[in-house]
């Protein structure tokens, strides 16, 4: 099983950015931690963040066909995009949506999630851990395609 972690804006700027709310890990650490659930899952993890909604629409393209899951922090842009929301709804990709922070314990404009609607679960504030339950989220899906 193919799993893509997407990653949007300033995500790569954990540990520096507010590490009241996201922790002191960086996006290296993330990525450590998401490969090695990776390997005890049994699914290969591959890993895109951009900082441009244009990117992130490319790379949901772009995974037609080449993944089997993805996990996506769409960061900022879930709260605006339809775009992104149109690029998972086109590719048909069972994905989890990831925020680390509990989004619904912070302001109203966090309320909102465009891209919610085309995906089977959201999971938010289980900080880097939110990640692994979501590809466990994923594994589990697939193995209900499959029985
Ligand atoms: C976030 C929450 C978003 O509201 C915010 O814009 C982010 C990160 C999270 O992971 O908690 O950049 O998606």
């Amino acid at each position: 099983m193919k799993i893509l972690v997407i990653n949007g804006p300033n995500i790569n700027m954990l540990g520096i950015r507010e590490p009241e709310i996201y922790g002191k890990g960086t996006y290296r650490d993330l990525i450590s931690v998401v490969e090695s659930a990776a390997a005890r899952l049994g699914v290969t993890a591959a890993f895109f963040q951009s900082n441009h909604e244009g990117a992130i629409v490319d790379v949901i393209q772009e995974a037609y066909g080449n993944y089997d899951g993805i996990v996506i922090n769409p960061a900022a842009y879930t709260h605006t995009s339809v775009a992104i929301l149109d690029a998972l709804k086109s590719v048909g990709i069972p994905t989890v949506e990831v925020h680390i922070s509990d989004v619904s314990e912070r302001e109203d404009f966090r309320q909102v999630s465009y891209v919610r609607t085309a995906c089977i679960k959201t999971i938010m504030g289980e900080g880097f851990a939110g990640y692994i339950h979501a590809m466990e989220v994923l594994c589990e899906e697939r193995k209900e395609e499959e029985d």
